[in-house]
């Protein structure tokens, strides 16, 4: 018997993959960039355990079995015992038992599958002793899981090969590189969210023109002025670059046919507020992203964490399931409530 445990954490988009142009392998339409938070908050954390008495391959969830004849964990496991094969790994001739734990809720657009499939292919990998690059691997878990088996600043580079092979993250500066850098979580809401993101792209790939347009005419720039924000530290250009993808990713889901809401008025409000904060402010002090779920993530320097945070907890008194402060790069993390 052989096991490994893994903790890998969510990463949070500033600028928003959003439909495929493959979906087996899970290859994007467009490039995106992520931070990845410490390994002290918002993990996943996966124990994979070989052995010789496992006669089928099993995976718990939070506790709870799951479905292992998933396509995307068979593949994932596949890919991987191919490349432990070359390196002849005993343990990848076993079948294997999984068990993932989220210590935050799951599927409530939080990037949990993003760390629970990067943490899972980081234990295989240990496991099997396969070395090199694991995320065009995690990514066929799940797409933004490429981007959190990476720490700090992160590219996902859509690729140009058919078979994904260059669908790969990169990582764009490390955690220590922007030190100042804070993330606050406003969980609006901690329920399972309508739509998976998976049959929301879906959905968008068919029916949204809105979408062509993003990915062929704002995006590679978007993209290339994020890369220069973020190796710059320019928190201004960083900040409005951040909260327009965000707004261009929810108008695209509300020009999907049917459209698809992942805001509420909570989330809305939020995005007022920061707007109405950083207008009395004379500049960009603070931005939001909102991933598929009402949740919003709040980027800002350690500096105006303090009044920042106060503001909110005054205007949302009771309207919040829980704050979580990621002070971050490298992220700290305390839960103040
Ligand atoms: O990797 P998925 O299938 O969970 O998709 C994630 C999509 C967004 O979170 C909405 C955006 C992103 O880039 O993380």
């Amino acid at each position: 018997m052989a096991f490994v445990t893994c903790i890998a954490p969510v990463n949070i988009a500033v600028i928003k993959y959003w439909g495929k142009r493959n979906e087996e392998l899970i290859l994007p339409l467009n490039d995106s960039i992520s931070c990845t938070l410490s390994t002290e908050q918002m993990c996943a954390r996966t124990t994979v355990v070989a052995s010789t008495r496992y006669n089928e391959n099993k995976f718990w969830l939070n506790g709870k079995e799951e479905n292992s004849n998933s396509p995307r964990l068979i593949n994932c496991i596949k890919d991987i015992k191919e490349k432990a094969e070359k390196v002849e790994s005993e343990a990848s001739k076993l079948n294997v038992h999984i068990c993932s734990e989220n210590n935050f809720p799951t599927a409530a657009g939080l990037a949990s599958s993003a760390a629970g499939y990067a943490a899972l292919i980081a234990g295989l990998a240990s496991l099997y002793g396969v070395k090199g690059d694991i995320s065009a691997i995690a990514r066929k878990g799940s797409g933004s899981a490429c981007r959190s088996v990476l720490g700090g600043w992160v590219r996902w580079h859509k690729g140009e090969l058919a078979d994904g092979s260059d669908s790969i993250a990169t990582e764009i500066a490390p955690a220590s590189h922007w030190p100042e850098m804070r993330i606050l979580i406003l969980v609006v809401n901690d329920a399972r969210k309508k739509h998976s993101s998976t049959s929301g792209m879906k959905q968008s790939v068919k029916t949204s023109a809105f979408l062509k347009y993003r990915v062929e005419k704002i995006v590679p720039e978007r993209t290339d002025q994020m890369v220069k924000a973020i190796k710059t530290k320019d928190f201004e250009t960083f900040a409005k670059l951040t909260m327009q993808d965000s707004n261009q990713f929810h108008s695209t889901c509300l020009d999907t046919y049917p459209p698809i809401h992942y805001m509420n008025d909570t989330s809305h409000a939020i995005c007022d507020l920061v707007h109405a904060y950083n207008n009395i402010k004379g500049c960009n002090k603070v931005a939001y992203t909102f991933d598929a779920g009402p949740n919003a993530c709040l980027y800002m320097l350690e500096q105006d964490v303090p009044e920042f945070f106060t503001l909110i907890m005054n205007v949302f008194p009771s309207d919040l399931d829980s704050v979580e402060y990621v002070k971050g790069m490298p992220l700290k993390v305390s839960v103040l409530s």
